[in-house]
């Protein structure tokens, strides 16, 4: 079946699918983006990646592209078009084509937007849970404001990379006080040798994630302990589990750190019990426009 991309208002063979080469989202990286999981045909917390969405754009002082609920359709639309039953949807708004210059086009023109999805196997992911992953540090070298979901990921790139070339699945980044950020793709989280679980406070340094919001909910409902605050790669080697969250990954443990194994080697029950029942907390199989009712 051939995958189909909508572009500006169209819905495209994907591999004729491209956008004007002065968009600015090309050329300046000045877009935002969104990634939301599919999972059965339903998009998982869609109210939220909108309301994300949202927000990143006004802080880079641009107009919605359309209404969130719009934007809703065309993510579901995509999503069946391409008959993913499982896998992620991605959206990106980028501010429109214009002749390559710094300075926001004036007049403005027309923002771009686009819309992709594909299929993941859940068996990948499951079986990577079950074994837990390898992560690295590298210095955060991001600017102040990865809160904002930009598409200028090259930091985020290059750690990945980083991280494969030394055998381990993602990247965690360390600011210039020894204190773990985030990871390249994901939030990151412990659960201390007192058995709280902590993960950094969602202020600029950090993006604020869909997962990470309903992991939080899900850990309080569940009457665990958790604290919003920094901590050290001391804390990390020293506590009982470590786990990554994104819409990609769902709760992904971590059982080794710059090649070392944390704890048993195994994943932990924090880790996997918060794993297998986060599509029960998740907004899963309701829309935008429930939501906001
Ligand atoms: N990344 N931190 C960073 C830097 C991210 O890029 C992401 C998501 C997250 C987790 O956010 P959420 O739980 O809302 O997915 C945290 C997406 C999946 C990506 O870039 O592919």
């Amino acid at each position: 079946m051939s995958r189909i991309a909508y572009v500006n208002g169209r819905y495209l063979p994907h591999g004729r699918a491209g956008v004007h080469i002065e968009d600015r989202g090309f050329q300046f990286a000045d877009a935002v983006y969104e990634v939301c999981e599919v999972k059965d045909g339903l998009l998982v917390d869609e109210g939220r990646h909108l309301q994300r969405l949202t927000r990143s754009l006004s802080e880079i002082r641009m107009a919605e592209p359309r209404h969130p609920a719009a934007l809703g359709a065309i993510l579901r639309e995509v999503v069946r078009r391409n008959r993913v039953r499982n896998g992620i949807v991605y959206l990106q708004v980028t501010r429109g084509v214009a002749p390559r210059n710094h300075p926001f086009p004036n007049p403005e023109v027309a923002p771009g937007l686009i819309v992709t999805a594909r299929s993941i196997n859940p068996a990948e992911g499951r079986e990577r849970a079950r074994t837990g992953i390898a992560v690295i540090t590298t210095p955060d070298n991001r600017w102040e404001r990865v809160d904002i979901k930009s598409v200028g990921l090259l930091p985020n790139v290059l750690a990945k990379q980083k991280a494969r070339e030394a055998g381990a699945f993602g990247a965690w980044f360390i600011d210039e006080n020894d204190y773990i950020t985030e990871g390249s793709s994901t939030n990151a989280w412990i659960v201390t040798g007192e058995g709280v679980l902590v993960t950094r406070p969602a202020d600029h340094s950090i993006l604020r994630g869909v997962t990470r919001m309903v992991v939080l909910e899900t850990a309080e409902d569940l009457g665990m302990t958790v604290e919003e605050r920094r901590f050290t790669l001391a804390e990390v080697r020293s506590g009982r589990e470590a786990f990554i969250t994104a819409s990609s990954t769902l709760v992904m443990p971590v059982v080794k750190v710059d090649g070392e194994t944390l704890g048993d080697g195994l994943p932990g029950p924090v880790a996997t019990q918060l794993r297998s029942v986060f599509h029960d907390h998740a907004d899963y199989g309701r829309n935008w426009a429930s939501l906001t009712k």
